[in-house]
């Protein structure tokens, strides 16, 4: 029975798959005519946000019993498409969680005190000492959009650094954000005081687009940073916001079409700093979410019930 991956996975988790007897067969950068060809007989299909998992492919794959994604966006992929067919669409909501979160405090302080801007500077042999006043995270308003799993690790490791903490999450309860010292209140309050407002929602049809011009108009003088999913923030209004003052800098792991495009309104900003989508990128998380989708597929193949599905 074979398992095709076609995203980069760590090696336990293509390790954990052969040992419970599956051929294991990745094809990565596959144009969309070459996956349809592999997938014909694959039983299990491994992805992480590179691949799109759309309807055609789905339709080719005549085995195939599971999707599962080694990660927790499920966004790339055609959950109605796959209930249509029969399919299970499994994630791993929380081998990544702790890698994301430290990566989105990485990113705050990455914009708030200008790291990659004099890094860059002094590389090329310039002391450039004077040119860079930075923001301190203490005693700053943390506005976290989105108060779930890495929303929740960024609360507690932004507490600890002095940040008061105000949440937009229509469907988490006061006394949750509470309990993490965060106030919840609507999403333009959260914008209207947070000095550093951060994104960690899903992309659904109700967050694309949730944070645009106007929405960055309240945040006057603040950072935004996101490490979430591209298209919840409109690209062209905050690489504007920015270059006109409106905001002091934004920090972003994630972008509406990936990879970046060169000719994106987000590059060549000054206080843009940018990553490519490496929120998850450490052997740690790599290691959890590889071997929970891996037993994942083992699982649902051999009939038993699927965590996470
Ligand atoms: P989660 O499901 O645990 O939390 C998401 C939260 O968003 C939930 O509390 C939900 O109630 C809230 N939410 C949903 N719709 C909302 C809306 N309209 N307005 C405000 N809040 C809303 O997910 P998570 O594990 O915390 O992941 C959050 C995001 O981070 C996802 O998009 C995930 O794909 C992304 N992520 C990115 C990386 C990366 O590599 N950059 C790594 C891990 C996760
Ligand atoms: C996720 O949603 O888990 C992230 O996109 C991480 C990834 O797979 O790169």
């Amino acid at each position: 029975m074979k398992v095709l991956v076609t995203d980069p996975i760590a090696d336990a988790g293509l390790d954990r798959l052969r040992e419970a007897g599956f051929a294991v067969e990745t094809a990565y950068e596959a144009d969309e005519e070459a996956l349809q060809t592999a997938v014909r007989d694959a039983v299990g299909l491994i992805v992480r946000s590179g691949t799109d998992v759309t309807a055609e492919l789905l339709s080719a794959a005549e085995e195939l019993v599971i999707v599962g994604r080694a990660g927790i966006g499920v966004d790339n992929i055609d959950i109605d498409a796959a209930t249509e067919h029969g399919v299970i669409v499994a994630n791993a909501p929380e081998g990544n969680v702790r890698a994301a979160a430290e990566h989105t405090v990485a990113m705050m302080f990455a914009t708030a005190r200008s790291i990659p801007q004099a890094h860059v500077r002094l590389n090329t042999g310039e002391w450039a000492k004077g040119e860079f006043l930075g923001t301190e995270l203490n005693n700053k308003t943390l506005g976290i959009v989105g108060l779930g799993r890495v929303g929740q690790e960024v609360a507690r490791r932004c507490g600890s650094l002095g940040m008061e903490l105000v949440a937009y999450d229509p469907y988490i309860g006061a006394e949750r954000a509470n309990a993490l010292g965060a106030e919840l209140a609507e999403l333009d309050a959260v914008l209207e005081r947070a000095d550093i407002a951060t994104v960690h929602t899903p992309l659904t049809p109700e967050t694309e687009g949730l944070i645009g011009e106007a929405e960055l108009a309240k945040l006057d003088g603040g950072y935004l940073v996101n490490c979430a999913r591209g298209g919840v923030v409109d690209e062209h209004a905050l690489a504007t916001a920015v270059e006109d003052g409106v905001l002091n800098g934004a920090a972003l792991d994630v972008f509406a079409d990936e990879p970046l495009s060169e000719d994106s309104p987000l590059l060549g900003v000054d206080n843009v700093v940018v990553t490519p989508h490496l929120g998850a990128s450490t052997e740690a998380a790599q290691e959890n979410v590889a071997t929970s989708t891996a037993d994942q597929i083992v699982a649902a193949v051999n009939d038993e019930p699927v965590m996470n599905a």
